[in-house]
């Protein structure tokens, strides 16, 4: 039920999609998920192609790597896949594993050529895979899958550098003890076989590698490992591939684990205006893989003062020909102004945006109410500013206790949005963990009646433990896209 109503929402979404929405469900323009994680993004020809691992609903692996097609970075035509598992092949049977794909064209070759982490389901083998097609959106033919230099290799980037047209392979080397380093590696001139180490990231042991170049520099960014709990994403800077490298820093304001993000690549936008370098991550749902969203936002980059930061926000316009982006204003509604049921209630909180929060929320019973929200008929996003005090971190970082309820890792509370006490249409927000005293956003794209009299209603949904929605702050009404 609650599948074919997101669908059509998605149907209508798709119509006129044009901003970019980090964090939302991002639909296809048949309206399906998109779906294709962990990948690269490749302009071709005046063309976006996006290539990512393809997560079947219920399964962790097996998918093959899906690809996609937009004009814009913000409407998606899915070409299906462009490697697909094929059964009993020693490296991509669907038990094998297929994981960070990225996609290159070789001169040489007059191919495009795709590399993976390519691994078997307990990661023993580290290799890294090879497949080429003549065509962008392919089918991709398997060739190899190797060691790299002998060595070992786990999760894989790839970089380009714009002024050289040289390639480059950035690869973790697992968590053995002889491991726990970056290496980038230069490929050959037909990126058919790497060449020699440029550089090694000794023993930070980070993983999900990318790089973004600048005029003057290169800032190479990275994740800590923990799994599918994201953390603090670091970046080095650097004159020339080779180093000398900078000591790393964190790149988005602490405790915000990067927004709820890992970092896997990077996008340099040459407009006729301005070059615009976008962060692409991964916020992974350990819950259901499948449904994992993507955090895309714009870096802030000081070449001078040597730094690089990822600016939030809920919702932008990107222009990909002039490279120019806007964020887009909305209308916020305070806690303060909402109204309670139940349990709910106003709490004092002193990082709130007005001193005070709503908490208590819990089920249908115990909920809170936007009240003269305006809509202007059409769908629009909205955005949900909330803390969900289950901390995730690991005992070891800053701030963090593991979050155990029931037991069980917990990346998500998850609440119901009711518009004008519609109850037939009950959408779901997921609202993923933050630090005691850190307020992120989800957005969800909702259709309010035209004027100012609209209500939005929040309750508690089943999480699989429990029916708590996370506490909240405000709400962001954006307007429509056109
Ligand atoms: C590039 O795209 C244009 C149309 O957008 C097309 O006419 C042309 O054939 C394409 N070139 C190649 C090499 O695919
Ligand atoms: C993966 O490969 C390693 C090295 O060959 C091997 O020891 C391990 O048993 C393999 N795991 C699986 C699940 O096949
Ligand atoms: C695949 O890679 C292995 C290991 O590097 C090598 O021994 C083998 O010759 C390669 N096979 C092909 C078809 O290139
Ligand atoms: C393999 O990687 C380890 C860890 O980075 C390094 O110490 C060793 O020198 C590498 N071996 C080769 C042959 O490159
Ligand atoms: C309210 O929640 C209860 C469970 O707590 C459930 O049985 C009931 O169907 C819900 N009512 C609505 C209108 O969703």
């Amino acid at each position: 039920m609650l599948g074919s109503r997101l669908l059509l929402l998605g149907v209508a979404a798709a119509a006129h999609a044009k901003y970019i929405v980090p964090g939302a469900r991002w639909r296809d323009t048949e309206g399906n998920l998109v779906n294709a994680h962990a990948g690269n993004v490749v302009l071709d020809n005046g063309t976006f192609w996006w290539f990512g691992e393809y997560k079947i609903e219920g399964q962790e692996e097996g998918g093959g790597v899906s690809v996609y097609s937009s004009e814009d970075l913000a409407t998606w035509q899915a070409h299906g896949l462009a490697l697909e598992p094929v059964e009993g092949h020693p490296y991509i049977n669907p038990d094998m594993i297929i994981q960070r794909p990225k996609v290159v064209y070789s001169e040489p070759t007059g191919q495009y050529h795709m590399w993976w982490h390519a691994d078997n389901s307990s990661y023993g083998l580290l290799l890294q895979g090879l497949a080429t097609a003549d065509t962008i959106a392919g089918p991709y033919t398997f060739v190899n899958a190797t060691a790299p230099l002998g060595n070992w290799s786990q999760d894989f980037g790839l970089f380009t550098d714009y002024k050289d047209g040289r390639s480059y392979a950035l690869y973790s080397n697992g968590d053995s003890v002889q491991g726990r380093d970056v290496y980038l590696t230069s490929y050959d001139e037909g990126i058919s076989a790497l060449d020699t180490v440029t550089y090694r990231f000794n023993k930070f042991d980070l993983e999900a590698p990318t790089i973004i170049q600048t005029e003057k520099s290169y800032y190479a960014l990275m994740s800590h490992k923990t799994g599918y709990r994201p953390n603090n994403v670091v970046a080095f800077r650097a004159d020339s591939l080779s180093g000398p490298w900078s000591q790393p820093w964190i790149v988005a304001p602490l405790n915000t684990r990067t927004f709820n993000s890992q970092s896997g690549f990077t996008l340099r936008i040459e407009g006729s205006e301005k070059t615009t370098y976008l962060y692409l991550g991964d916020q992974w749902d350990s819950n259901s893989l499948w449904e994992s969203r993507y955090i895309w936002l714009p870096m802030a980059i000081d070449d001078d003062k040597k730094t690089l930061q990822l600016e939030w926000h809920d919702v932008y316009d990107l222009d990909v020909k002039t490279g120019d982006w806007q964020p887009v204003e909305g209308k916020t509604y305070f806690a303060n102004d909402a109204t309670t049921s139940g349990d709910a209630f106003k709490q004092e909180a002193n990082f709130a945006s007005e001193g005070v929060i709503l908490t208590g929320i819990y089920g249908n019973d115990s909920t809170v109410t936007f009240e003269g929200i305006e809509g202007t008929g059409k769908p629009q996003w909205v955005s949900f500013y909330y803390q969900n005090t289950d901390d995730m971190g690991f005992g070891d970082q800053p701030g963090g206790s593991p979050d155990r309820i029931g037991g069980k890792w917990q990346l998500r509370r998850i609440s119901s949005v009711v518009v004008n006490g519609n109850t037939e249409q009950v959408e779901t927000l997921f609202q993923r963990d933050t630090h005691k005293g850190i307020i992120l956003s989800t957005p969800l794209q909702l259709t309010l009646q035209e004027g100012a009299g609209n209500t939005i209603t929040i309750g508690g949904l089943f999480n699989g433990i429990d029916y708590k929605g996370a506490d909240i702050d405000k709400i962001v009404v954006y307007p429509p896209e056109d």
